[in-house]
């Protein structure tokens, strides 16, 4: 029998068995969805965001769907890094696959007083630092949205946490995402997420008043994925440190056309909401595509995007 495909792949220090991770704050703490996913199949998770205390979130309503997406201003509600510590890390750290824990602070002091707590956790193989939440009043975005403090934040990171692979989640709402992605890079990350969440609204006709009680939430799913894709894109050409593509991704197909965009690993998000076996039908999906196209590894795949001459003929890149 032929010797399937290899998937393994190495994301700025974290070995992952396969390029397909699941995105923070669609699976929870990751047991959340252990009824439907073998969680040890996956490349990785992404917890959601821990803050140094516990916050509450936004009001309702926090959630709207819209055509081709939804939008979010949960205002990353979370336990806070004790109780993440305590009850949540001891039951993850169990499971046979790389879990990267997502920070969030509204101040450079908060984030690095989560990851001077982590720094020595096992079990933790990785972090993902947010700066990039546009559902935060301050920290978040801000940071997420300026160069200079995004190295600052990179750097004072990896200082309080020197031996965990630094993964730098950023923002499409910006004009220039490769100029914040090589300055994470000079701070220090081993590797830069993209995208978060497009700022987005909606409003109530009748009660001329907006859905959302924060007025403004992150835009998700497959509405955002040409544009997800488009900046994985320019930042894997410009970095030299492994991106992980996130945006929209709903198949197979969807994680393939990023990994040939030049991400090494992608993360999947929405999905997650709408069928919660996604991640693993997208790992089966890659390997069968390798196979077809006759790729030993991965590798093959990744940033192999041809541009010297136009396409005329669209392969269906339909999710069904
Ligand atoms: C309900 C919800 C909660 C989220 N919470 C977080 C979070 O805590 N930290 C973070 O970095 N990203 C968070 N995100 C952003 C996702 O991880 C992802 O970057 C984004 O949704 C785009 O991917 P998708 O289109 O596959 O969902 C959240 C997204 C959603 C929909």
């Amino acid at each position: 029998m032929p010797k399937l495909p290899n998937l393994r792949v190495n994301v700025g220090g974290i070995e992952m068995k396969n390029p397909v991770v699941a995105a923070s704050g669609t699976f929870g703490y990751g047991l959340e969805f252990s009824r439907f996913v073998d969680l040890s199949r996956l490349g990785a998770f992404v917890t959601k965001g821990v803050s140094s205390r516990p916050w509450p979130g936004n009001r309702p309503a926090r959630i709207v769907e819209t055509r081709a997406g939804m939008l979010n201003a949960i205002g990353l509600q979370n336990v806070g890094i004790e109780a993440f510590l305590t009850d949540k890390l001891p039951r993850i750290r169990k499971l046979d696959t790389a879990i990267i824990v997502n920070i969030v602070g509204r101040e450079i002091d908060e984030y690095v007083a989560v990851a001077k707590k982590l720094s020595g956790q096992d079990g933790v193989a990785g972090i993902e630092l947010n700066i990039s939440c546009p559902n935060i009043k301050q920290g978040g975005i801000s940071f997420g949205q300026n160069p200079n403090l995004s190295a600052e934040v990179t750097q004072a990171v990896k200082n309080a946490a020197p031996k965990k692979p630094l993964i730098v989640k950023l923002t499409p709402n910006v004009t220039d995402v490769a100029a914040i992605a090589l300055a994470v890079e000079r701070g220090g990350a081993d590797a830069v997420s993209l995208i978060n969440t497009l700022t987005g609204m909606a409003i109530d006709i009748d009660a001329r008043r907006p859905v959302l009680a924060n007025i403004t939430g992150g835009l998700s799913g497959p509405a955002i994925k040409p544009v997800a894709l488009r900046m994985v894109w320019q930042v894997a050409r410009t970095v030299k440190i492994p991106v992980i593509g996130i945006g929209g991704i709903s198949c197979w197909q969807d994680a393939v056309e990023f990994l040939i965009a030049g991400a090494t690993a992608v993360a999947v998000g929405t999905a997650n909401f709408i069928n919660p076996k996604v991640t693993i039908e997208i790992i089966e999906g890659i390997e069968r595509y390798l196979v077809k196209h006759k790729m030993r590894d991965v590798y093959q795949l990744i940033g192999s995007l041809v541009t010297d001459e136009p396409n005329t003929q669209r392969t269906p890149d339909c999710c069904t």
